[in-house]
């Protein structure tokens, strides 16, 4: 135990840790958008994934319990980087480290924690039914399973709800067009001759998911996609 806090603890254990927890979640956001884009599908396809997901049972919670550690292991290993990070440089560099740094890179800190914003109000509103109760209650199917596709498309009917998920999306493409970069680095990938494809790939994966889940509250909100009442 000793070994595992001292490694986390050490520079090169922290970025470790980002990395992997960092790819997990990334793995996740892609899966958490495939699942989501059944949506266009309609109502049948999405509470069917719906109903398959819950009926995983112990696994799903395993899977639950698991993706939180995961999340709280990243963020708090975050939060101790910069801390670490500020506390080498206690007066920052007039000009020449941001100049090259990218706004997105500058902002790693103030984006992750704004994400951490968005999960819990996500959390609140699909997953505990706090913030929209009324659209929640839509949710219960009996023993068909949950009937995913009301609660959802209710939601985004709502400019204030479908326009938050969507600016929300603009902060994950900032955090994931870095952390994608950053995770090519702790892999090696340093040479001068691979900066712009990684760039380039960042830039687009993170554009395909952040655009995707932009794309669903939208496609709500203009009537692309049917609002089940
Ligand atoms: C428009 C985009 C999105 C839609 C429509 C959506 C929809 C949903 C729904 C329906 C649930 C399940 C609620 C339940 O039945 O318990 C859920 C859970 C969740 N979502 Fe999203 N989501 C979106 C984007 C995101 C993003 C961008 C993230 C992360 C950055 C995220 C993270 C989560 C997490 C962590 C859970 C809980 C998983 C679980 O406990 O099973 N979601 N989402």
């Amino acid at each position: 135990m000793t070994w595992l806090s001292s490694f986390w603890r050490s520079s090169i254990g922290g970025k470790v840790t980002m990395a992997v927890t960092g790819v997990l979640l990334f793995g996740f956001v892609i899966a958490h958008l495939l699942g989501n884009l059944q949506l266009f599908q309609g109502p049948e396809a999405i509470n069917h994934y719906a109903k398959w997901l819950a009926d995983r049972g112990a696994l799903l919670w395993v899977a639950r319990i698991g993706l939180l550690a995961i999340f709280v292991l990243h963020v708090a290993t975050g939060v101790r980087l910069s801390r670490a990070n500020k506390a080498a440089r206690p007066v920052a560099y007039q000009k020449p480290d941001t100049l090259q740094a990218s706004f997105a890179s500058r902002s790693m800190v103030l984006s992750g924690l704004s994400l951490l914003v968005f999960v819990v109000y996500h959390l609140l509103h699909f997953t505990f039914g706090v913030t929209n109760p009324d659209y929640y209650a839509k949710k219960a199917m009996g023993a068909e399973g949950h009937d995913v596709y009301a609660m959802v498309t209710s939601s985004f009917q709502v400019p204030a709800i479908a326009l938050a998920y969507a600016a929300f999306q603009v902060v994950l493409f900032l955090h994931l067009s870095h952390g994608i970069q950053s995770f090519a680095q702790t892999l090696g990938f340093h040479h001068a001759r691979y900066t712009k494809m990684i760039k380039t790939v960042s830039f687009l994966l993170a554009l395909l998911i952040a655009g995707g889940n932009a794309l669903l509250a939208l496609s709500v909100l203009t009537g692309i996609v049917e609002v089940k009442p």
